[in-house]
């Protein structure tokens, strides 16, 4: 099967884009593995014809908005982000009248006509430098309102959150961290930022999912408990045996990623099945949050 998806890897001229989060054996064929600003620069600059993503929808869509002439696929199409349903553009829309003049940042967990209403858009690692830029007093953040709690916190400035969440972060209750730190007095406690604001509060550092594995590679630190998606935990002790990480909970995995594996890559390979294209004019409106946040981080 690998030697199959290489060939037609190949004739396609195609380059495979793969979250963090995604499966080892999906990992491991990857041209670039990252975070989501990681994964958007990368969309935004390969020469391939053919981008095959693995993650989630919204990645997929954010691919296709910055190389428009490309042909996106996404192995698994219902591999969505529940986070990223929990507001419609026409919800957005409502929110902005209900507040007017206020500058919408968005997370880029979120779809295409979300972006399309919004001013700037941001991920986990630039969440802080983004709004932070924005000179208005005045600041919507959607979808996410725990991401929003920490910038919030961070820059000591009042945001208008949106009431968005990820079920999977939200599975990592800060009584778990408390019974974790119990039995690991030494670990340090990296967590990603859509954890909950009281998990987050006991946090050593917050970082996005490749922050968290660059924190990791640089530190002389033997222990520690990770606050995100357990797909992270089991890389970091592959990498490095002779150190321990503890996950949170075992309940900390996120369904969509994981519905991406070999057999769906091969399958868009050969069929050139499963592009998300997102209507021109959505795109058109969409790129210019994207591009504005690239030009700040
Ligand atoms: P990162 O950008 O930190 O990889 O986060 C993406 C995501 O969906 C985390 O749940
Ligand atoms: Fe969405 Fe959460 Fe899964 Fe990330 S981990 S893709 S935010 S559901």
């Amino acid at each position: 099967m690998l030697n199959k998806i290489l060939e037609l890897k190949k004739k396609r001229n195609a380059v495979i884009l793969v979250h963090n989060y995604q499966r080892k054996e999906v990992r491991d064929i990857a041209d670039f593995t990252g975070d989501s600003l990681e994964l958007s620069r990368k969309a935004a600059k390969t020469n391939a014809d053919v981008i095959v993503f693995c993650g989630v929808h919204f990645m997929a869509e954010t691919a296709s908005i910055l190389s428009p002439e490309k042909k996106v696929l996404l192995p698994d199409l219902s591999s969505g982000c529940p986070m990223a349903d929990m507001i419609t553009a026409e919800q957005l829309i409502q929110f902005k009248k209900e507040n007017p003049g206020a500058t919408v940042v968005t997370y880029i967990n979120s779809s295409a006509a979300v972006k399309a209403e919004t001013d700037i858009c941001c991920t986990s690692s630039n969440a802080i430098n983004v709004v932070k830029s924005v000179k208005n007093d005045k600041i919507i953040f959607c979808p996410d309102r725990n991401l929003g709690s920490y910038a919030q916190k961070v820059l000591n400035k009042k945001l208008i959150l949106w009431n968005g969440f990820c079920p999977t972060h939200m599975k990592m209750l800060p009584e778990y961290v408390i019974e974790q730190k119990k039995k690991h007095p030494n670990a340090k406690f990296l967590v990603h930022p859509e954890c909950a604001p009281e998990t987050v509060a006991l946090a050593d550092e917050v970082l996005s999912t490749t922050g968290i594995l660059n924190y990791v590679a640089k530190s002389s630190h033997n222990e520690f408990i990770i606050g995100t998606e357990n797909e992270i935990t089991f890389k970091l002790q592959r990498t490095y045996p002779d150190k321990n990480f503890y996950p949170v909970t075992d309940l900390a995995v996120c369904p969509n990623m994981k519905k991406n594996t070999l057999e769906k890559v091969l399958n868009v390979l050969e069929n050139m099945s499963n592009e998300v294209k997102v209507p021109r004019d959505i795109a058109d409106r969409a790129i210019v949050p994207i591009r504005r946040m690239l030009e700040i981080s």
